[in-house]
């Protein structure tokens, strides 16, 4: 997948999967995002994947038919991640698990819409999926209000999913029917 999409801002967004030279930047952009909001897996330094690690994982991205890995960036710089992962055996083979994070300073530009959208189109009509699947922390309001939008209905919670500094965090499963 190699796009570009002007977004409703006139922002130009490249959309590409990362190769393995993307493996530093890509690390880089986890360290900020993992600083700037409560409502991913992870905090500032709990990312735990070495740069060797993420260097092979980019290496065998392009031929990977069943999971797909792509970066958005704006004027060269790394401002979203976004993958979606699917299930191996023949049972699972049909759902598909999304993720995505944007910078900050790029938030509300459309950025998540776009690249979600993107995605889920390839799950569609490449990869033939049936059903895609995510979980979101409760209270993560423009999230739940993007994927609403996108078509995702609430399925089930899952009280204590998240513990950050000692406190609980029920996490919101949310589903798309293809
Ligand atoms: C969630 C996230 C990916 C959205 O990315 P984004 O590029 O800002 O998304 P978009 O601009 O396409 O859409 C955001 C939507 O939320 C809406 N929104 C913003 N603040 C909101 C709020 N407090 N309550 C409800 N909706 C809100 C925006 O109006 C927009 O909707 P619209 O297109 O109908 O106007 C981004 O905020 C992010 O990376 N957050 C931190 C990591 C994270 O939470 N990842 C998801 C984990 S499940």
């Amino acid at each position: 997948m190699k796009k570009s999409i002007t977004l409703k801002s006139g922002l130009q967004l490249e959309i590409r999967i990362p190769n393995v030279e993307d493996a530093q930047p890509v690390l880089n952009f986890i360290d900020i995002i993992s600083s700037e909001s409560d409502n991913l897996t992870f905090g500032p330094g709990e990312f735990g994947i070495s740069l060797e690690k993420e260097k092979n994982y980019f290496s065998h991205l392009k031929e990977n038919k069943d999971n797909i890995f792509v970066i958005g960036l704006i004027d060269g710089e790394i401002v979203c991640v976004s993958d979606m992962s699917t299930g191996k055996r023949k049972r699972m083979r049909h759902a598909g698990e999304i993720h995505i994070s944007v910078q900050k300073k790029y938030w509300n530009h459309g950025i998540g819409r776009t690249v979600l959208s993107e995605l889920i189109k390839w799950g569609k009509e490449i990869r033939k999926l049936r059903k895609i699947d995510l979980q979101v922390k409760e209270g993560n309001d423009p999230a739940i209000h993007l994927y609403i939008s996108l078509g995702f209905q609430e399925e089930g919670r899952i009280s204590r999913g998240y513990q950050i500094d000692g406190k609980f965090y029920t996490l919101i499963c949310m589903g798309l029917e293809l």
